[in-house]
């Protein structure tokens, strides 16, 4: 299949005005014939069952519809990963496993918004700084799969059939239709992610996030969460201070330090809360379709997302991710697992950073708790500051999925708990700075990890186990862990 003539490559250096040295020849899709996971992009596989299909003309329809997000938003989320690089705010980046297309109703949008809000609120009030929220919302539709096919026994017959590899490329019904991989799905995934954006701007323009909004913001919320004694003593101390003070305010705003917004009528305006998106960017074609130019900018964006980046499973220095996302000026995450030196990030950071921009690369810790120990502290010394400015985040979610007996994928809340604990104090130890962190929640009342104050037990889980891919914190287990890292971060 020939891609040739979809987005044309620019004449070789008209990109290397502002771009380092070590980009001479990247363009939107010369990441095609480097190496990658055939499981990251199935389209062309034509073994295991699958049918080749060409994305061709769904990334010639992609590259003609309007950006999702703005260069502005990307660069300003920059500037704040800068920050947050020199210690002046915290990350938090959250959100489903797998989003699919149905989760774009207002119910489901809403209830992720509130969570992130409602964590990022008690966050900033224990770290007296402001938080960047980052969602995994509006394109968290690809997930890696470990295999191509997937085989089902029913009543004496197998069924092999392709994998589920998330709503951007087929359906998660074990049935052949359902199962086909389809190029077309990117264009619907487009759409979805775009009325899903459309309806997050709407709800903090309307004042959604308006800390004067009762039902969102007054805390009275947490009264209703499970939670241990010791973390209610401390959402008593927070609903009793929580509006003290402009310094609180400003935080919320991310203008520490500053005189706070007012708005016409002198008010202190808290409409300014900001909301970033991101996703894992594994679909190359789909990607690269929403990679564009804007005027009076240098370089290329990619304007599907504010924050991508790159799974544990597609960061080989030589393969097609490292490639696409080398070339693009959005801040980009890597995830970094337990098996990663601390020479390979150095690669990592060289390759995808090679200026050294502040507020470029987010590194993303996912080693998990039995790891963490063992790693961590060499990968903090080994890279140093000889990344350039780096944001270290712990993502305690994927380096701790199990399996029950009987085969369902769990978490333990000690374990996700138990990991970022130790990140945090490692961090601390080490004389670095753990900048953010990475769960995979829901707003809903879902039964996928077990611990957490409510004692969710491996019995529970299939009462309502809704993810289609990994387990997430569910409303109560995701406040509990804002308020375990706010105990840390108020401990120092
Ligand atoms: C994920 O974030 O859902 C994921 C698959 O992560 P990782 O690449 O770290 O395994
Ligand atoms: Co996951």
């Amino acid at each position: 299949m020939s891609r040739s003539g979809l987005i044309q490559p620019p004449p070789s250096d008209r990109l290397t005005g502002t771009m380092t040295p070590a980009t001479p020849s990247w363009h939107p899709l010369s990441w095609q014939g480097r190496p990658s996971a055939a499981t990251a992009m199935p389209y062309e596989v034509v073994s295991a069952g699958l049918a080749p299909a060409d994305p061709t003309p769904a990334m010639k329809r992609l590259a003609g519809l309007p950006p999702l997000v703005t260069s502005w938003e990307i660069e300003r989320l920059k500037t704040l990963i800068a920050d947050a690089q020199a210690g002046r705010r915290f990350l938090l980046q959250g959100g489903d496993c797998a989003e699919t297309l149905a989760d774009c109703a207002p119910d489901a949008i809403t209830a992720k918004l509130k969570i992130i809000l409602q964590m990022s609120l008690v966050l900033v009030y224990a770290g007296k700084q402001p938080v960047i929220r980052v969602a995994r919302l509006a394109g968290q539709y690809a997930k890696p799969r470990s295999n191509l096919t997937e085989t089902r026994s029913d009543s004496g017959a197998t069924t092999t059939l392709p994998s589920y590899f998330g709503d951007l490329y087929n359906r998660s019904d074990f049935s052949a239709a359902a199962r086909r991989v389809d190029p077309e799905r990117m264009v619907d995934a487009y759409w979805h992610a775009g009325l899903t954006l459309n309806f997050v701007r709407s709800l903090l323009d309307a004042g959604f996030a308006d800390i004067h909004h009762p039902e969102y913001w007054d805390l009275g919320f947490l009264r209703h969460a499970a939670l241990r004694p010791e973390v209610r003593g401390a959402y008593e101390k927070l609903t009793a201070r929580v509006h003290d003070g402009l310094a609180f305010m400003n935080a919320m705003e991310g203008t520490a330090g500053a005189e706070p917004p007012t708005n016409g009528a002198g008010q202190v305006s808290t409409h300014g809360v900001e909301l970033f998106t991101s996703h894992e960017g594994l679909n190359l074609y789909y990607e690269s379709a929403l990679t564009r130019t804007v005027p009076r900018r240098t370089g290329h964006y990619n304007l599907g997302t504010h924050l991508p980046w790159i799974g544990e499973r597609t960061r080989q220095l030589d393969g097609a991710h490292v490639e696409y996302f080398r070339g693009i000026r959005n801040p980009v995450g890597v995830k970094i697992g337990p098996s990663t030196t601390a020479e390979t990030v150095l690669k990592l950071a060289s390759t995808l950073n090679p200026g050294g921009e502040p507020g470029k690369l987010v590194l993303i810790a996912r080693l998990g708790r039995a790891n963490v120990e063992r790693v961590l502290p060499g990968l903090i010394e080994g890279v140093g500051n000889r990344a350039g400015p780096v944001l270290w985040v712990c993502d305690p979610m994927h380096g701790n999925t199990i399996s029950t007996a009987s085969g369902i994928k769990t978490r333990s809340f000690d374990d996700v708990l138990g990991e970022l604990m130790a990140s945090w104090r490692i961090h601390r130890a080490a004389g670095s700075r753990l900048g953010g962190v990475h769960f995979e929640m829901t707003g809903e009342d879902v039964t996928e990890c077990i611990g957490g104050a409510t004692g969710l037990s491996e019995s529970d889980l299939s009462r309502n186990y809704a993810s289609l891919c990994d387990p997430r914190l569910n409303y109560d287990q995701a406040l509990e862990m804002a308020f375990a890292l706010a105990e840390l971060m108020q401990a120092g």
